[in-house]
């Protein structure tokens, strides 16, 4: 038997802009999902998946997650024609749209098969062979879910459109950024939203590029701020940003709800996560208390679940 794990993420900054080429902004969170791996008798692949989820989630991505296991077991060269396996998918990330679990899981099933068939992948070919699983759930994986949950941290990041390995950093704050993720129990399909947003680029690209423009001066302004520790300015980008994100009109009434309560309780600033369209949002709180107090609120006006956590340690 062997075991691998992925963590969660969240995007800070750049979602949908990152699978253009764009910089983008992504912190690891503790929450992970775990894979364990345990040969049986019978041959092919056969899945347990007891992972934490918000309903209807597991449902709606099996069929993707099936396409995502097989890319990567032939991208390992494992032929399940001779041996057989099950595999058990736990942890305490919560499936929700926006958190990164299916990364999480495919850096989990990556790192478990790495072990059990003795391959030895080092941390670059675990994300590799994650983004490989990650074309399973959408076509064109800007392949950050994968490297922030392969890594984890405050990554920096930005896809190489030649196809190349993706460009990162990690940064290190001076002082941890308080996050409160909430969920609003939709689950959308990254395939079906990142389409919709191709089509909108190529219907009107005078518009993308204005837009593009817009957003690369908010993240580089942003990279900044966090370095300097200005959770204020980082706050009033996110609220941009998800400006942005709502023109590009892959947000949604219910995560524009979410985000004004969490703008009216104390937040420093807010946006949705992700995918959109449902998924989670994300707020910045200025401090631990505050961040209790906007998930409090969260959770009474609705939020499917809420979680506090902390970045850039
Ligand atoms: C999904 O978590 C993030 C998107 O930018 C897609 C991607 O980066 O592959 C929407």
């Amino acid at each position: 038997m062997s075991s691998g794990s992925g963590k969660g993420k969240s995007i800070l900054f750049g979602e949908h802009f990152v699978v253009y080429g764009l910089p983008a902004l992504a912190a690891g969170i503790a929450s992970e999902t775990t894979a364990k791996i345990t040969r049986v008798r019978s041959f092919g692949w056969k899945l347990v998946d007891n992972r934490p989820a918000m309903p209807g989630y597991k449902e709606k991505k099996y069929e993707e997650q099936k396409a995502s296991i097989n890319k990567m077991l032939d991208h390992l060269n494992i032929d399940v024609t001779k041996t057989g396996f099950q595999i058990d998918l736990g942890g305490d990330l919560v499936c929700a749209s926006g958190i990164g679990a299916s990364a999480a899981s495919c850096v989990a099933i990556a790192r478990a098969l790495s072990e059990e068939y003795s391959l030895d992948l080092d941390d670059d070919q675990v994300n590799e062979t994650a983004y490989i699983g990650e074309m399973g759930y959408h076509g064109t994986p800007s392949g950050l879910d994968n490297t922030a949950s392969t890594f984890g941290g405050l990554i920096w990041f930005t896809r190489d459109l030649s196809g190349g390995p993706p460009n990162f950093e990690t940064l290190k704050l001076g002082k941890p950024g308080n996050l409160v993720i909430a969920s609003t129990g939709l689950t959308a399909s990254t395939k079906v939203v990142v389409g919709d947003v191709a089509k909108k680029k190529e219907a009107d690209p005078a518009w993308f590029d204005s837009m593009s423009e817009q957003y690369v001066q908010l993240v580089n302004e942003a990279r900044e701020a966090l370095i300097d520790l200005n959770f204020g300015k980082v706050g009033e980008l996110m609220n941009k940003n998800h400006a942005l994100l709502q023109e590009m009109t892959v947000s949604c009434k219910e995560l524009d709800h979410l985000v004004s309560v969490a703008r009216e309780t104390g937040a420093l600033g807010a946006k949705m996560t992700g995918t959109g369209r449902g998924g989670n949002m994300i707020a910045l709180a200025p401090d631990e208390a505050t961040a209790k107090k906007v998930a409090e609120a969260l959770k009474k006006s609705g939020a499917a679940g809420v979680w506090t956590t902390k970045f850039g340690l």
